[in-house]
């Protein structure tokens, strides 16, 4: 449905998302309706005479399920699905459906299903369900009594799913402090949904990390360490895709997820640079950094696909997004092209807290320079008659680790 105020081309990009994401969840698309309105039917969200339209569109395309890609009202919902006699879903329904397929860990299983059962609550009313039937078209639906029983199973389902959310929370905690133990910067990777997040950080380590042309296809950080030339190591953290119009049932959920975020050193925004709505979906990655409060942190652009377009594509998107971002890199993640750039711009942006010092190591404390190349980077050192001569960075946090063997910092 196009209300007032989005343009025919939001609205395109739109419906092409909405088709996507259908296929994601297993589904065929055999066709698409756009309904202008002022505001939305109370009753049945689209006109009547849409109702009548889309059910008479079934003879020609025997479709069994209809996706909208707004939500709707658990009543219109059933109204709906009683006037349509097909299962009714809506947009939030259909994300949640490709979350719960995707979600690999068991924080993203828990955080999925108590997101599913908040959606669902509401929901479980009214004679006619096609939700849980299958095929049941045109079967009653549970009685009230039963529905009755459901609720209380949901809510009681929905308690324990909060005691074991909190428990898996607490040992992320855990990992998170293990990590910045650890003093190597962070770089939390984020992007619009299928930007290539996981096929950079692939190319970036050997993590391993499944790589799927589908939307959503991470749902969890994972993290990895990388190792620059100057041996300095960074810990990459792959996020969840962001998507315009994200549910805020799942907002909630993710919050825990995407607070990785907040707590990296650096922020790289993997942008798919051959996606005609580029702007647009680095404009709702930014406004979800801004809300999670990391607007402000060191960012890098990676502007990736570039192989898919042509160099004056290329040199298009390039420049307005250098217009609005300070480090841009173009890169493949597919073909590796622009790696190096890319690494020397986040070690760049990784680099506000680096103090740079040298230190004289006595012979047989070389493990004081391995620490100080992984932390920092070691630049340069000689052999002197008292140990080893090294210069390098170090992040000013863990100055103390080379206190002892400090002959200079500027720190
Ligand atoms: P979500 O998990 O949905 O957030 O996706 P993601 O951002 O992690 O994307 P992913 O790495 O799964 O890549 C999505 C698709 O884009 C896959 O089919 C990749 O093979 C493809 N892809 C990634 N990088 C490139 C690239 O540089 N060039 C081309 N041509 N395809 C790429």
């Amino acid at each position: 449905m196009l209300l007032p105020g989005v343009s025919q081309a939001a609205l395109e990009e739109q419906m092409r998302e909405l088709a996507e994401l259908t296929t994601t969840a297993g589904g065929h698309v055999v066709g698409h309706d756009v309904q202008r309105r002022e505001v939305a039917d109370p009753t049945f969200f689209v006109g009547r005479g849409k109702v009548d339209e889309i059910r008479e569109e079934r003879d020609e395309v025997a479709y069994d399920i209809v996706v909208c890609n707004e939500d709707l009202s658990p009543r219109q919902q059933r109204n709906l699905e009683n006037e349509l006699k097909v299962r009714v879903v809506d947009r939030t329904e259909l994300i949640l459906d490709i979350f719960a397929q995707h979600a690999r860990t068991r924080e993203g299983r828990l955080q999925v299903e108590s997101a599913q059962l908040h959606h669902t609550l509401p929901r479980l009313i009214g004679a006619w369900s096609y939700h849980r039937q299958g095929g049941g078209i045109g079967t009653r639906g549970p009685g009230e009594q039963q529905i009755e029983v459901e609720r209380r199973r949901i809510r009681r389902r929905l308690k324990d799913l909060e005691r074991e959310l909190d428990e898996v929370r607490r040992q992320r905690e855990q990992q998170r402090r293990g990590r910045h133990g650890s003093e190597l910067a962070t770089v939390a990777i984020v992007g619009y949904t299928n930007a290539g997040k996981s096929t950079l950080l692939n190319r970036l380590t050997d993590a391993g990390v499944r790589a799927e042309n589908r939307l959503f296809a991470t749902l969890d950080p994972t993290t990895r360490r990388v190792r620059l030339e100057n041996g300095r190591e960074l810990l990459l953290t792959d996020t969840v895709g962001f998507i315009q119009k994200l549910p805020t049932d799942l907002v909630a959920a993710f919050r825990a997820t995407l607070e990785e975020v907040t707590f990296s050193d650096v922020v790289l925004h993997v942008v798919d640079a051959s996606a005609p709505a580029v702007l647009e979906h680095a404009g709702t990655v930014d406004a979800e950094l801004a809300e999670l409060g990391a607007a402000g942190k060191p960012r890098v652009i990676a502007a990736n696909k570039i192989d898919l377009v042509g160099s004056a594509g290329a040199r298009r998107v390039l420049t307005a997004l250098s217009e609005r971002y300070r480090r841009v890199v173009a890169i493949s993640a597919l073909t590796g092209a622009g790696m190096e750039e890319l690494l020397a711009a986040v070690e760049d942006a990784a680099s506000g807290d680096l103090v740079p010092l040298r230190v004289l190591v006595p012979y047989g404390r070389e493990s004081v320079l391995h620490e100080l190349r992984q932390l920092g980077g070691l630049e340069g050192s000689e052999f002197t008659e008292r140990g080893t001569l090294a210069w390098g960075r170090a992040p000013r946090q863990s100055l103390h680790r080379f206190q002892p063997f400090l002959v200079e910092s500027a720190g």
